[in-house]
């Protein structure tokens, strides 16, 4: 059964720390926290400070980074500083694709390639025995509440044949405008992670509590 892991980026941060310490008691123990530099994306969002108050809140909790960045090496020290478990790049953010790979591993976190939904799911080929994960976009990366991207759902089928074919342990995060039709196929393929937003977490009729309970009966883990 895939993992909730809510996407911090709804969260204004008005209702920050509250907002966390629900899904908290709740019992979500993942989070995925976007960081765009206003270069790579439009949007500038969220610090890397942002991993620190997580961990400190929920510190048994995985802290996964999706940059969006123009250049992600430049802040692979601060996010390992700061407790980040899991950390993926955008695969035309670098020229150096194997190299970031790398870096992050080495500095002891995981390691993930996030892939656009303009790019076809083969370019992943070549770097998957360097990653630990990769996080699939079904929206244009940028900002929340966007819809799910029509073929988005042939795409993902596409990389779940990618990985029984090369037969290689990666694990998929699907990031971007989720639901429950959508997030009932994707498990049915095998995804390991769904970045639950405002459609599954923020803007359910019984708050956070509720939310949490509905994705845990849905898919209990
Ligand atoms: C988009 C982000 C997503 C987004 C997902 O650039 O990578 O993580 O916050 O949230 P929803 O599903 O609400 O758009
Ligand atoms: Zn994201």
């Amino acid at each position: 059964m895939p993992i909730n892991a809510p996407s911090l980026a709804n969260l204004s941060l008005v209702e920050f720390g509250g907002r966390l310490r629900e899904l908290k008691d709740s019992g979500v123990n993942f989070f995925h926290i976007d960081l765009m530099d206003s270069h790579y994306v439009p949007a500038l969002c969220l610090p890397p400070r942002t991993v620190r108050d997580v961990k400190t809140l929920c510190p048994d909790a995985v802290a996964e980074v999706h940059l969006m960045v123009d250049d992600p090496t430049a802040y692979l020290d601060e996010l390992r500083d700061n407790g980040a478990d899991w950390v993926s790049f955008h695969l035309d953010s670098t020229r150096f694709v194997r190299r970031t790979l790398a870096a992050i591993r080495e500095r002891g976190m995981r390691a993930g390639v996030a892939l656009n939904p303009s790019q076809p799911v083969e370019l992943l080929r070549p770097v998957l025995p360097w990653l630990d994960y990769v996080v699939f976009m079904s929206v244009e990366p940028g900002f929340s509440g966007q819809r799910f991207l029509d073929g988005s759902m042939e795409r993902l089928a596409a990389l779940c044949r990618l990985r029984s074919d090369s037969g290689l342990p990666f694990q998929i995060v699907l990031d971007g405008g989720v639901d429950y039709p959508v997030a009932r196929q994707a498990a049915a393929l095998g995804v390991d992670v769904l970045v639950t937003g405002i459609y599954m977490m923020f803007a359910q009729p019984d708050g956070i509590p509720g939310a949490v309970r509905r994705f845990n009966a849905e898919f209990p883990q």
